[in-house]
């Protein structure tokens, strides 16, 4: 599976990870008791975590996609941030809890945020599967975060190096080769 002379180290498993998401969701149900939930995945690095979170919610939850392109083929946050899908979004009264793959900059987050904060959401929360020290936090209404990580590069479990390994279970810091 790995490309020649990239290396995988297993970071967090796929029990851990699990387990971490049934927690997570326990406080979003606690936190939305009552409510129906507007789900806005990040496309395409969510998507996996999504899927697992909202199948451990018990509150009643759409699904929507919208895609985000900072970052290219590397491993560096290439700077502006390019948001497509919200002219579909219907959040205006709704409320909105994004679901994010990784907090790295967090550019992605808060521009999704700003973008969306216009629309009217009756409330706006944040949901990243991992956060990296790089991470601001100061400009987030509620944040759920299920795992602080180190500042290296990350893939699997829906994240990709030039859009391989998403579909590994686990998540593994990538050392890379020379062949790329
Ligand atoms: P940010 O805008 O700098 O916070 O970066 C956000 C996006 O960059 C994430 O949603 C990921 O898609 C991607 N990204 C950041 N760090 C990593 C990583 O370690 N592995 C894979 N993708 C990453
Ligand atoms: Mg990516």
């Amino acid at each position: 599976m790995p490309a020649e002379a990239d290396q995988l180290e297993l970071l967090i498993s796929a029990r851990r990870i699990a387990a971490r998401i049934g927690t997570l969701a326990r406080s979003i149900d606690a936190d939305y008791r009552g409510t129906t939930l507007s789900l806005v995945v990040v496309l395409k690095g969510a998507v996996v975590f999504a899927a697992d979170l909202a199948r451990r919610l018990t509150t009643p939850a759409t699904l929507d996609f919208v895609a985000a392109l900072s970052y290219g083929a590397g491993t560096r946050s290439a700077g502006d941030v390019a948001l497509s899908g919200l002219d579909q979004l219907d959040v205006a009264g709704r409320h909105v809890l994004v679901v994010e793959d990784i907090l790295d900059s967090g550019r992605t987050g808060a521009a999704l945020l700003a973008a969306l904060r216009e629309r009217r959401p009756a409330s706006l929360a944040l949901c990243a599967l991992l956060r990296k020290p790089t991470a601001d936090p100061r400009d987030w209404p509620t944040v759920y975060v299920g795992f602080d990580i180190p500042a290296d590069f990350v893939v699997g479990y829906g994240m990709d190096y030039g859009e391989r390994y998403r579909n590994l279970p686990a998540i593994h810091r990538l050392v890379v080769g020379n062949g790329w």
